[in-house]
């Protein structure tokens, strides 16, 4: 899929079951959580404008609803941050005046930050900024839903990593690597995204399917070696979103 230009693009059916996932997975993950740390944050990490052209909610909208309208929600006490990071200046504009609109009084432990930025430089600060007002980092969830390969580096999954407790859930863009694997000007986004060099031999590989199996596993590969100690996604699927903790 080629990256949209407008503020808001179609829903295709692969988002509604990412968005499930999403939506299951913070009503687990919120009260849980919820009844051992005081904080929490939420970070979207490539937010999008809020809503889709038909008007479905967008994954920071599907997150703040599984807190807001949880059955549980009285006893998630916890304060609940939630940081929603977009590159596009009208997609995050979009998103601010939906967020206001939709949820006018937010509960008194939700707070919401709009970042108009770059997902690597953006949540590297954020957790910097956490780190010396807390001198450890919080359990984060974050979501990780790019459009493609560049600015969501390995290195920045282990600083969210960081805390054992975080939990990521990424879209793992294979259609975007499998494309760039020979284009000169991706190799350092490629090296960033797999935080090593090997990707690489993929170039070699010529039956899809097993091309397809090592650069996922070599992700994979690379997000263990970055903290993550438990996989919860499906097996090598193009853009599905993979889960780990
Ligand atoms: C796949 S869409 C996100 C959809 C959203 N997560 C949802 O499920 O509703 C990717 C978004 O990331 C934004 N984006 C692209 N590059 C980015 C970057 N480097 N940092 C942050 N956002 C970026 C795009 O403008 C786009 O809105």
């Amino acid at each position: 899929m080629a990256a949209p230009s407008s503020t808001c693009w179609p829903l295709d059916s692969h988002t509604i079951g990412k968005h499930q996932v999403l939506q299951s997975y913070m009503q687990a993950w919120l009260p849980i959580l919820s009844s051992g740390f005081p904080r929490l944050m939420f970070i979207d990490g490539f937010a999008g404008p809020g809503e889709y052209k038909c008007g479905s909610p967008g994954s920071p909208i599907i997150a703040l609803d599984a807190l807001i309208q949880h059955s549980y929600k009285k006893h998630i006490s916890s304060q609940v941050d939630f940081y929603f990071l977009e590159k596009d200046e009208s997609r995050i504009n979009h998103l601010t005046n939906l967020v206001k609109t939709r949820f006018p009084k937010l509960p008194s432990n939700v707070n919401v930050h709009f970042i108009h930025g770059v997902f690597d430089a953006s949540v590297t600060e954020l957790l910097n900024q956490i780190q010396l007002q807390s001198s450890r980092q919080l359990p984060c969830f974050a979501m990780v839903d790019p459009f493609g390969v560049t600015d969501n580096a390995m290195d920045t999954m282990a600083r969210v990593l960081a805390n054992p407790k975080s939990e990521l859930y990424i879209s793992f863009m294979y259609s975007f690597i499998n494309r760039f694997k020979v284009t000169p000007t991706f190799e350092n986004s490629l090296d960033s995204l797999f935080g090593c060099p090997d990707w690489r031999e993929g170039r070699n590989i010529a039956d899809q399917e097993k091309r397809k199996e090592f650069f996922y596993n070599l992700y994979k590969q690379q997000l263990k070696r970055s903290g993550a100690t438990e996989y919860g996604g499906p097996h090598c699927q193009d853009s599905k979103p993979t889960n780990l903790s």
